[in-house]
């Protein structure tokens, strides 16, 4: 039986940031939120999350997202260390048997097999605890963790209380561990907080506790922790090689990686080609034959197979199959198009739906609309669908047409094949079948020019002038 405790109450003073260190965003998904995505395989029986600084932001946050095993919260209402953190799970877990994983919620890189393999070993040599290291070629800032030869954990000494001689240590510890929680509990009141920050450090667990064990992990990218805004941009940099590894082996294209960012929460399916400088966000979905890019954003949107989208913004929408998007098109808020359909050259669709074979080939804008199949919104076509205080909706029926620049006044119902005049402004329903003129007639006044200067046509005089 496994339990997990994640050590995410602290402020993270070092990002210099309002919002609280473990609620960063990275590559999709908070740093905390990544921690717990490390965790699923294992489905812990309990899982504690530790909260403290702006615990209501963090609890909303967290509350938020969809994850496989249930989660708690518990509070420390002061940070003092992170053995203290550790210290208030202690009422949580009265009647518990098994084993606690203790993992910092600022290390979010760790790999479900590491820590599966980090509790194995802990299960083998049935060691009180059983913690992982690494070996930094910078172990600045980290705990050096000093071992006899059978990896056996003498003392962890904090970066700030080593000597000079105990900084050359390169064994760091990563912040991870695994204790047999009732040998744990018994040794967490006797922490001390005699150290430089004057904390109560859950690394001096050690010294109470026999055995413990280290395990290198094998790559220590993974157990890096971040305490920075240039430990983030190097997290986001690994977890980027590691998405894009992935997806390329998978079967994607990405041309020109470096210039491409994709979040951990994308799906891809296979023959998928990705162009320079695109970005896929969120909960994106990319189906089989689509293209993507260069120079477009697509975030929490499906695509579904053989669409392809061109210097474009796609956020929140659906995009059915074989329809071309772009080039320098957005859509937004819930917009839904259809399949074959063509949404071109600065057009916008906000909150809209569109039929198969739909077209909205230039300078549009549809928000809040509803159209049909087989419609051609000619260019220039806007729904004026705000009156300053609400959002009406328009209704276009099947195989009508707008008349290039036409300007359509939401509440607005237009039928089956209907035809705007270009330049209309419609203002009311129009049924089925119909041409509808919204504009005033051209007057021609020939010779208007010369006649306001009292000459003929021929120029000359008519003796009118004054
Ligand atoms: C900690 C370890 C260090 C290790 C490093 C690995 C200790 C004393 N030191 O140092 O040995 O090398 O992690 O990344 O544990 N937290 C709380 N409550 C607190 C204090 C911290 O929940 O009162 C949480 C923080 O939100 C953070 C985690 O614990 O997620 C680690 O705290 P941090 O202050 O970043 O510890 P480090 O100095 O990095
Ligand atoms: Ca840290």
């Amino acid at each position: 039986m496994v339990a997990v405790a994640i050590l995410a109450a602290g402020r993270g003073t070092r990002m210099k940031s309002s919002l609280p260190k473990v609620l960063h965003p990275l590559g999709g998904r908070s740093i905390v939120e990544q921690v717990l995505q490390s965790l699923q395989a294992i489905s812990p029986t309990r899982c504690l999350v530790i909260v403290g600084y702006q615990v209501d932001q963090v609890k909303a946050s967290l509350a938020k997202i969809d994850n496989v095993f249930p989660f708690e919260f518990v509070e420390q209402t002061e940070q003092l260390g992170t053995g203290h953190a550790v210290q208030q799970v202690i009422p949580y877990l009265e009647n518990f048997t098994g084993d606690l994983l203790v993992l910092n919620g600022d290390v979010p890189l760790l790999r479900t097999e590491t820590l599966q393999q980090l509790l194995q070993t802990h299960k083998e040599h049935q060691n009180a605890a059983t913690i992982l290291t690494a070996q930094l070629p910078n172990p600045q800032g980290y705990g050096r963790v000093f071992c006899d030869e059978g990896n056996i954990v003498q003392q962890i000494v904090e970066d700030r209380d080593c000597s000079a001689a105990q900084k050359q240590n390169c064994r760091i510890n990563a912040g991870v561990y695994c204790y047999r929680w009732s040998d744990l509990a018994d040794v967490l009141p006797r922490l001390q907080s005699n150290n430089n920050q004057k904390e109560y450090y859950l690394t001096d667990t050690v010294n109470f506790l026999n055995p413990v064990m280290a395990v290198d992990v094998e790559d220590y990218q993974e157990i890096l922790g971040i305490n920075d805004r240039q430990q983030l941009a190097t997290a986001y940099s690994i977890l980027q090689e590691r998405v894009k590894s992935k997806w390329m082996a998978a079967g994607v294209t990405l041309i020109d990686p470096d210039s491409i960012t994709i979040d951990d929460t994308v799906q891809i399916q296979p023959d998928v080609i990705i162009e320079p400088q695109t970005h896929l966000r969120g909960q994106t979905v990319i189906q089989s034959g689509c293209r993507i890019g260069p120079g477009s954003l697509v975030e929490n949107s499906s695509l579904e197979e053989n669409v392809s989208v061109l210097y474009s913004v796609i956020t929140d929408s659906r995009v059915a199959a074989n329809t071309r998007i772009g080039p320098y098109a957005h859509l937004r808020g819930h917009a839904s198009v259809g399949a074959g359909c063509k949404i071109g050259n600065f057009v916008e669709l906000k909150n809209s739906q569109l039929g198969d074979r739909t077209n909205v080939a230039h300078l549009s804008y549809l928000g809040d609309a509803t159209l049909g199949t087989q419609v051609n919104v000619g260019a220039g076509t806007i729904t004026a669908n705000y009156d300053g205080v609400q959002k009406h909706p328009t209704k276009i029926g099947d195989r009508s047409k707008t008349g290039a620049n036409s300007v359509l006044v939401a509440p607005l119902n237009i039928g089956n094949d209907v035809n705007i005049a270009a330049g209309s402004a419609v203002t009311e329903d129009v049924p089925d079948d119909c041409l509808v003129i919204g504009r005033a007639r051209q007057v021609i006044k020939p010779g208007w020019r010369l006649k306001r200067r009292g000459q003929d046509l021929e120029g000359r005089d008519r003796g009118e002038k004054e």
